[in-house]
């Protein structure tokens, strides 16, 4: 193909002086992987303007060998654990310039913009953390389950990660969104990537065993016990609130497994609560307690935290599911396309509520929308990948996505979510994203309401 960098079609960073150096090449990771994915998405007939003819080039990469083709290669067990190529090391989790880290209070963005499909790879997951990570000894970790009064509980008892990896265990693919991804938007701030306005955000196929068994276990009276309250073994003492709905219909589960194999340490490491579709918050890392009540909590991080400010002045408690969102993952912030023509635009939708029914995508800033092809199978709360065609004319234009999900709710722009909402929340934004690109290609975030 010739050097990357020359040839036509693909992403290159944009001058944006919000970037570090590294940021940029970061993007860079981005763009090659738009590259692929555009190659191989377009039908013959569009690929063949985009590559450069052969014949005509004299392409030194096609005429000489490579030392890979000349050389022996490198053994096996050279990675016993394996790891991305050297040509994608760019491409990893980031914490914001614009977010300051508080002792061990900090957070890492997901690379949305390099990744396809809808499972993010277990070392690029985002993180958040109250109280930094551990890596705690499964050995000597225990998860306790008990009531705050004996009747709503007969038989409290301690479970070592052993006895819990014994019980019936299942398997799901599911979205974690942290209820404070896209926040900073609220203000108006233009975050200039899709790394830090959506990375927030991953999806992975965790692996536990249902709350619901481990409750019934230790005989549950479900007339009685109406909430659940998790426990992180972390100093942040992470405390949340789930009613006890959402483990009676089976769907909450105590994971010790994520894609694959054992969960990372940053993400939970042995043991963490698995709440499908509920804001990440809930999702309680480091699982050590989990206590049955009649009654919400209202932990610090249920009565101080996580709560959204309404424009009457009344605080919103315990909203946790996350409402239907989704964006274009490429082109996005930062990027550039260099020439018009074919682009495969690619984002993701996702819904606290189930499944996604329709996504549409509009190149003008929301006039015109045209439906999106989803990638099935569609999961249910789990990342929804959908790709478009488009033919760029050089001409400036917005890019915007709105899903749609089984119950029938559609993602609101700004003006619709601030008229119910205002501006002074932090936390549970699924307002429409748009992406602006001016004539030279490139692309950057600003609001349409
Ligand atoms: N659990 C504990 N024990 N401590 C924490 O700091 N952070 C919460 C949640 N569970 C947290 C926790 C928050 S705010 C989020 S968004 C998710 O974990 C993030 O999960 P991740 O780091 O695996 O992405």
């Amino acid at each position: 193909m010739g050097d990357i960098s020359k040839q036509p079609g693909h992403l290159q960073p944009a001058p944006e002086s919000f970037l570090t150096e590294a940021e940029v090449q970061a993007i860079a990771a981005g763009r090659r992987s738009f590259l692929r994915k555009s190659f191989l998405a377009a039908g013959a007939a569009m690929v063949a303007p985009m590559a450069a003819r052969a014949t005509e080039a004299g392409d030194p990469e096609i005429l000489n060998l490579p030392t890979w083709s000349t050389t022996l290669g490198k053994p096996v067990a050279t990675n016993p654990y394996g790891i991305p190529s050297q040509y994608e090391s760019q491409l990893l989790r980031r914490e914001s310039p614009g977010l300051t880290r508080v002792g061990g209070a900090s957070v890492s963005f997901c690379p949305l913009q390099g990744l396809f499909g809808i499972i993010t790879p277990s070392g690029l997951h985002f993180e958040r953390h109250h109280q930094g990570w551990q890596d705690v000894d499964p050995a000597r970790h225990r998860l306790m389950i008990n009531g705050s009064d004996p009747a709503f509980l007969k038989s409290p008892k301690v479970y070592t990660m052993d006895q819990l990896m014994r019980l019936p265990s299942v398997s799901r693919i599911h979205f974690i969104e942290c209820g404070a991804n896209t926040g900073l938007e609220w203000g108006n701030v233009a975050v200039p990537t899709v790394q830090y306005t959506h990375g927030m955000l991953s999806c992975s196929e965790f692996t536990g065993v249902p709350l619901k068994l481990l409750l019934e276990d230790c005989g549950v009276d479900y007339k009685k016990a109406r909430y659940v309250l998790a426990e992180g073994a972390d100093g942040s003492s992470m405390t949340r609130t789930i009613p006890m709905e959402m483990v009676e219909n089976g769907e909450v589960f105590v994971a010790y497994g994520m894609n694959g194999e054992m969960l990372r340490p940053e993400n939970g490491y042995p043991l963490r609560l698995v709440v499908p579709g509920v804001q990440g918050v809930s999702w309680v890392k480091w699982l050590r307690r989990i206590e049955v009540g009649d009654k919400p909590y209202a932990t610090k991080d249920e009565a101080v935290h996580y709560i959204d400010l309404l424009p009457s002045g009344l605080h919103r408690q315990y909203t946790s599911v996350q409402e239907c969102k989704s964006v274009i993952t490429t082109p996005s912030g930062g990027q550039r396309l260099l020439e018009k023509g074919f682009y495969n635009v690619s984002g993701l939708a996702w819904s606290g509520r189930g499944r996604i029914k329709q996504v549409d995508v509009s190149f003008d800033g929301g006039i015109n929308w045209k439906t999106a092809r989803i990638e099935g199978p569609v999961q249910n709360k789990a990342l929804t990948r959908f790709n478009i065609n488009w033919v760029w004319d050089g001409k400036p234009a917005i890019l915007q996505s709105r899903a749609i999900d089984e119950t029938g709710y559609v993602q609101p722009s700004y003006g619709q979510l601030r008229e119910v909402r205002g501006t002074k929340s932090i936390y549970h934004n699924n307002a429409i994203q748009s992406w602006k690109i001016v004539e030279s290609g490139e692309v950057s975030n600003v609001q349409v309401l």
